[in-house]
């Protein structure tokens, strides 16, 4: 029996790729970059399946290109503005994505953002490299302290409900803005607010919220300005969810204390942007979801959901479910 045919943009964890390669006949681009646009175009054409990554854009174009035999898209990731679903959902394609098996990942690492940025650890760090720590002093490197602060959240899903249960161990104080449907949760204690009491009141702002028409850029001057001058910022989102022009200007102007960011605009930030020139702010290479155990579940659910649409089944995780009425 002739295999399907599947373009896998990129090397994922072995878990996924072993049951892709068992059931699919699979192109699978090696490289460490992402392919070129051309790169895509050529490889899709043909296929009956797509697994991509974030790094991929995937729109109509890339689905015609493909043919109409294409049968599925399956981003390994939570996210999916990479894809345009309404181009996808026109042409009947599922969507796949890959929720849960990395919310602890993302929560645990937003946490330490919000510490590392608080309590100023990659500064010490160069301080120490750098041979200018001489003696114990009363007010070194002085932080801010988690206990009795509040935690302010923008988005209330999966992410956003891991942070708040995290921030009861740390005593925190937990507010949350969220413009969706999201469902409170009677285990948890946290207050549903404003946008602006979000801004006015947290002393740790963190962003789990998906980059939309509406969220590019929820974080302008003009959000940054009411901010209590102590507070630290953290995105684990997207990164145009920021906009980082304005957030350089208050940090450089200690308008608020400090930022986590793991996501920026663009991806990889520059090196000569400067952003970098500042030690209140900590930049990672969008790692938030990047545990062992994490990553192998999701590719082993981006495997499940390429799969699932190639048999022509509904897909265990299905973003324009749509496609099926
Ligand atoms: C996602 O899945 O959307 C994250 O940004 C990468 O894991």
């Amino acid at each position: 029996m002739t295999k399907p045919k599947v373009f896998v943009t990129r090397i994922i964890p072995d878990k996924g790729l072993d049951m892709v390669r068992e059931f699919c006949d699979v192109d699978l681009w090696t490289e460490e970059l992402p392919p070129s646009r051309e790169e895509l175009l050529r490889r899709v054409q043909g296929v009956d399946g797509i697994l991509s990554l974030l790094t991929d854009y995937i729109d109509g174009e890339v689905m015609d290109t493909a043919g109409e035999q294409l049968k599925v898209i399956s981003n390994h990731a939570v996210g999916f503005d990479n894809i345009d679903i309404h181009a996808a959902t026109a042409r009947k394609i599922p969507v796949g994505n890959t929720p849960d098996v990395l919310t602890d990942a993302t929560a645990d690492f937003a946490f330490t953002l919000m510490m590392s940025a608080g309590r100023r650890i990659l500064e010490a760090d160069r301080y120490v490299r750098e041979g200018k720590w001489k003696t114990w002093s009363p007010m070194l490197l002085l932080g801010t302290e988690m206990r009795g602060s509040t935690l302010g959240l923008v988005g209330f899903g999966r992410i956003g409900k891991a942070m708040a249960r995290r921030a009861v161990g740390f005593d925190m104080r937990v507010i949350y803005y969220d413009p969706g449907e999201s469902k409170p949760d009677p285990d948890i204690k946290a207050s549903r607010v404003d946008f602006e009491s979000i801004l006015e009141e947290s002393d740790f702002i963190s962003l789990h919220t998906p980059l939309t028409p509406d969220t590019r850029h929820l974080i302008d001057s003009e959000a940054l300005s009411k901010m209590k001058p102590t507070a630290v910022l953290v995105n684990t989102s997207r990164g145009p969810v920021v906009d980082l022009d304005a957030l350089y200007d208050a940090l450089k102007e200690k308008r608020i204390f400090a930022a986590g960011l793991d996501v920026t605009e663009p991806e990889p930030l520059p090196t000569d942007h400067p952003l970098l020139t500042l030690d209140n702010v900590v930049v990672m290479p969008h790692i938030a979801s990047a545990s062992k155990v994490a990553r192998d579940k999701m590719s082993w659910m981006a495997a499940k959901n390429l799969i699932s649409g190639l048999k022509g089944d509904h897909l265990p995780n299905c973003v324009n479910p749509q496609v099926y009425k």
